[in-house]
């Protein structure tokens, strides 16, 4: 069993909106890793950042990620960290993997003050650079397929992933 696509990119792009509304058009479920992650702990992303730090995250993320890929066969979203784990980007090979990319003020725009996610805490605008800076090259190392999001809503986003597929 493997998911029909797996969405990556930053915090911001929509892949949790996107997921949603795209499993509900392939007639299949949507599944998110972070939320997996919290159900699997019983405690919330933001917890887990704080109490049992990031390293501790990634592994339970790769966990999820692992989980899910041999389990799911949906509509896969995964945390916006989750490929910089050099383990769990392996995992992606052979699956097709879409990156939905945005920009820095899009980004910072659905973002909003950060809630919920502890790497955007202090400056939201230079945390969500930086963090867009760095991984953008990855991303695309891992996808099959780009994705724009900047100029478009979750439902136009999703109509680009169907013709990515
Ligand atoms: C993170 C993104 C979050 C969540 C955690 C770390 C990141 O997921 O996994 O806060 O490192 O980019 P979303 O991309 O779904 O917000």
């Amino acid at each position: 069993m493997s998911p029909r696509v797996v969405l990556v990119g930053p915090m911001g792009a929509g892949k949790s909106t996107v997921a949603a509304l795209l499993a509900e058009r392939l007639g299949v479920t949507a599944r998110d890793t972070d939320a997996d992650v919290e159900a699997a702990e019983g405690r919330s992303v933001s917890d887990i950042f704080v109490d049992s730090g990031e390293a501790r995250f990634r592994e339970l993320e790769r966990d999820a990620v692992a989980a899910a890929l041999a389990s799911h066969d949906g509509v896969l979203a995964l945390g916006g960290g989750a490929v910089l784990d050099e383990r769990t980007r392996s995992l992606l090979a052979g699956h097709p993997v879409v990156f939905l990319r945005v920009g820095l003020s899009e980004a910072v725009k659905r973002v909003g003050l950060g809630a919920g996610r502890p790497l955007l805490l202090g400056n939201v605008r230079a945390r969500v650079k930086a963090l867009l800076d760095e991984r953008a090259p990855i991303y695309e190392s891992v996808a099959t397929a780009v994705v724009d999001t900047d100029d478009a809503t979750p439902a136009e986003v999703a109509d680009r992933v169907e013709a990515a597929l």
